[in-house]
Formats: structure tokens, C-alpha cells, sequence
């Protein structure tokens, strides 16, 4: 990466003690060298209403702004009810209105989270994926970052403590700015030099494998 590679970063929580908003603070520490995390938190959002649209509140006005600005996203949610909490979807909600100026558009995306449950925001992270499609936002799959039994994998000042948590993080974060910079490729050309493609898998025999093209 040659510029500053900017996240902007969502915790779908306003708790005090909130285990999302520690990802979020973790995740600022297990960045790729040249990225940086904006962290936005959505206290003080109000109610969406369809009727102010027109004229969003000033946070709602600001998050449109550094969404747009941010080269990607990551949102960290907690699951509330098997789904994605309300303060999170309000806000996003909000800044994918009115119709024709979603800010989130085209924005590649990765996505955490963190519950005390064993399943560790998995129905949540998947309805997340589902409001994806309909806001054109790009996905990172894998790894998928599901902290389950969250009380055990934090210290009592809230830091994450838990190696492999950790380790996953890194990789989702570093995942993140491949797929952005694969969206921003221009069509046609190779994603990597077709000396670097891997052998095919070993119950395949070489001869059945397509040529890579020649670079462009
Ligand atoms: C309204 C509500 C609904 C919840 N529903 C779920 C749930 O469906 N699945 C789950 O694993 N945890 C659920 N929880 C527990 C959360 O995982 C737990 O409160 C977690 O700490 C919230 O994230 P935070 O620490 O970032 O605030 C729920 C909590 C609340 C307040």
C-alpha cells in the first residue's frame, strides 16, 4: 500500500463495557502495515424517519462523510433477538438514505462479532451479509470472525486477550484490503501473475487444469 488505507469502524453497541467495542479496539491494534481505523460510534443517532431524510441529523450527515471517505469497512456486531441490534441497522439505515444516495455503496466490507453466547453472533453476522446485498456493500467471507463465550476471552480492562481471536482478526483485517484492492483492479487483468498461481490441488491431474492467461 503506498497511501494511508483508511477503515471506517462500526460497533453495533453503546453499552459502557460493551465486548464489540473492545473488537473494535483490538481490531485497531491488528491492522496491516499503511491501514488505519476511523472509528465512528453511534451514540446520539436518533430514530430513523423517512420524513427527515431530506435533512439528516448532523452525526447522520458526518457518518455519510467518513463512509464515503473510508477506503472500506468494518462493522462489529453483537446479536440482539438472533439478529443484528437496532442501533446498528438505524444507522445504517440512515446512511443509505433517501433512495440514491446510499453512502455505502460499492464499499467493500468485513465484519465481527462478539457474544456470550457459544454461537458468537452468527445469525446476526448472516443478516448483516443478507442487508449487503440490497446496499451493494463487498463482503470479506473468510475468515469468519464469530467470537463466542466473549466473558472468557477478555481481561477486566476489557482488552482482548485471547491469541486466536487475535490471530483471526489480523487475518479478516488483511483479507479486507486484498478484496478492496482487488474491487479496484481494473477488469481483465489476472488477480496475481500466473507464475505466482498455486499447484492444483493434488487429484487433479495437470493436464485438465485451464492455462493461466498471459498478463495484460
Ligand atoms: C436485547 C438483547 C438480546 C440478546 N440476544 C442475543 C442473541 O440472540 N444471541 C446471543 O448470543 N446473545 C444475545 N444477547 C446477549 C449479548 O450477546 C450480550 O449482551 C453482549 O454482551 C452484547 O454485546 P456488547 O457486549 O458488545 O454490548 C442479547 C442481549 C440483549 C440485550
Amino acid at each position: 500500500m503506498s497511501q494511508t488505507f483508511t477503515i471506517l469502524g462500526i460497533a453495533g453497541s453503546l453499552r459502557r463495557e460493551s465486548y464489540n467495542r473492545g473488537v473494535l479496539r483490538a481490531a485497531a491494534q491488528l491492522l496491516p502495515p499503511g491501514a488505519v481505523l476511523d472509528p465512528f460510534d453511534l451514540d446520539g443517532i436518533p430514530a430513523f424517519n423517512e420524513d427527515d431524510e431530506q435533512r439528516p441529523p448532523d452525526k447522520v450527515v458526518e457518518l455519510k462523510r467518513r463512509a464515503r471517505a473510508a477506503d472500506a469497512l468494518l462493522f462489529v456486531t453483537p446479536e440482539y433477538n438472533y439478529s443484528i441490534p437496532g442501533v446498528l441497522k438505524n444507522a445504517i439505515d440512515w446512511a443509505s438514505r433517501p433512495y440514491g444516495d446510499n453512502a455505502w455503496s460499492g464499499k467493500p466490507a468485513a465484519i465481527m462479532g462478539a457474544s456470550i453466547g457459544q454461537v458468537g453472533t452468527a445469525r446476526a453476522q448472516y443478516h448483516l451479509r443478507q442487508v449487503f446485498v440490497f446496499l451493494d456493500v463487498h463482503p470479506v467471507n473468510q475468515p469468519e470472525v464469530m467470537i463466542g463465550n466473549a466473558a472468557d476471552k477478555f481481561d477486566r480492562d476489557g482488552k482482548l486477550t485471547d491469541a486466536r481471536t487475535r490471530d483471526s482478526i489480523r487475518q479478516l483485517l488483511q483479507n479486507l484490503v486484498e478484496l478492496t484492492e482487488r474491487l479496484r483492479r481494473p477488469r481483465g487483468l489476472p488477480s496475481q501473475p500466473s507464475a505466482a498461481l498455486p499447484p492444483p490441488p493434488s487429484h487433479i491431474e495437470p493436464s485438465r487444469v485451464n492455462p493461466a492467461p498471459a498478463p495484460a
